[in-house]
């Protein structure tokens, strides 16, 4: 199998990740550029043992992948793959990648951005001198403050690891939540609801999917209390949007600083309409040298899987076949 050149097929560009794959000597086969895309992939589909994944081209259902017969490894460009049904591929034998580790820090950063922005309204402060209103109203508001907060970390992987160290420095004290207790020395919170009520600060870090869906709801907004900030960099499916958009409304909590939405790149009228909010455009990992470096991990797991070395980053769901 070593040195074969083997078929991948792609559902929309991504230049980095392309010439990555043909460059290791992969054959990509481009389906978004054919005319009629149905009878491409129906054309190559008998002999397409991979697929490069990128969330904004669609999802890797059990539909698509049953379509190719001897694909043998889905490689997803993000460290969430909640786009691809993994379950599904571990049971047929298909390897699913991801791209963890290399956005850590990068995802880390803009966290703390976000955070800082929505507690300190540092972008409604730069709106108000950009607007002339310092010259006219003399000193932007006071706003509340960091110092005050326990931050109680929702997810506690290796990006939820990152915040925390960030959070030290600052001297902002962490408590966490997670399905099961991780290696750190903050206090654990097998119950969301009861770190709510200990928390005013709530930091979404967790994969998204079924098991995380609507996980911070309207009681444990509610728990948060008058005074609570929550920052989701997550998936937006983790928080129900519709009872955080009810809680801002009613000062059941004080604000949020959002970087994912349930239906991006759509975001609800309601929240952009709410000037207290921070809302940014899914950026967490937006920066040209770590998109680098996913892009490069996603064509670097299938070269690696045709080499015969195995896949370099597979997920917790799929066989390793090596
Ligand atoms: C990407 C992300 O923006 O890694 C993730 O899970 O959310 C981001 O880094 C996203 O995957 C874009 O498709």
């Amino acid at each position: 199998m070593a040195g074969e050149k083997a078929d991948v097929v792609m559902f929309g560009p991504k230049p980095i990740i392309e010439e990555a794959l043909v460059k290791g000597g992969m054959q990509l086969h481009k389906a978004w550029a054919a005319p009629d895309q149905e009878a491409f992939i129906a054309s190559i589909a008998p002999k397409v043992r991979a697929i490069a994944a990128v969330a904004g081209h669609g999802p890797v259902d059990a539909a698509i992948m049953g379509r190719f017969p001897r694909l043998e490894i889905v490689s997803s460009f993000g460290v969430g793959y909640d786009h691809i049904d993994a379950k599904w591929a571990g049971e047929h034998g298909i390897i699913v990648t991801n791209t963890p580790d290399v956005l850590n820090e990068e995802v880390a950063d803009t966290a703390l951005g976000l955070l800082l922005s929505t507690v300190r309204h540092l972008p409604q402060a730069e709106r108000y001198l950009r607007s002339g209103q310092w010259e006219k109203h003399g000193d932007y508001q006071l706003t509340p403050s960091l110092r005050d907060r326990t931050a109680g970390i929702v997810g506690m992987g290796r990006i939820g690891k990152a915040i925390a160290r960030r959070l030290d420095a600052m001297q902002v004290p962490v408590v966490y939540h997670s399905r099961r207790p991780a290696d750190v020395p903050y206090k654990h919170y097998p119950n969301i609801l009861d770190m709510a009520r200990d928390v005013n600060l709530m930091i979404v870090i967790t994969p998204g999917g079924a098991a995380t869906k609507n996980l911070v709801n309207a009681d444990v907004l509610k728990a948060l209390g008058s005074e609570g900030i929550l920052i989701n960099v997550a998936r937006g499916s983790v928080v129900d949007e519709a009872a955080l958009i009810q809680a801002l409304k009613d000062k059941t909590i004080l604000t949020a600083g959002l970087d994912v939405y349930v239906n991006e790149p759509k975001v609800p009228q309601e929240l952009i309409e709410m000037e207290n909010v921070v809302l940014l455009p899914h950026v967490g990992s937006a920066s040209h040298a770590t998109r680098r470096a996913m892009d490069e991990l996603v064509a670097n797991n299938i070269i690696s899987w045709f080499a015969g070395k195995g896949p370099i980053t597979p997920v917790a769901e799929t066989p390793v076949k090596k």
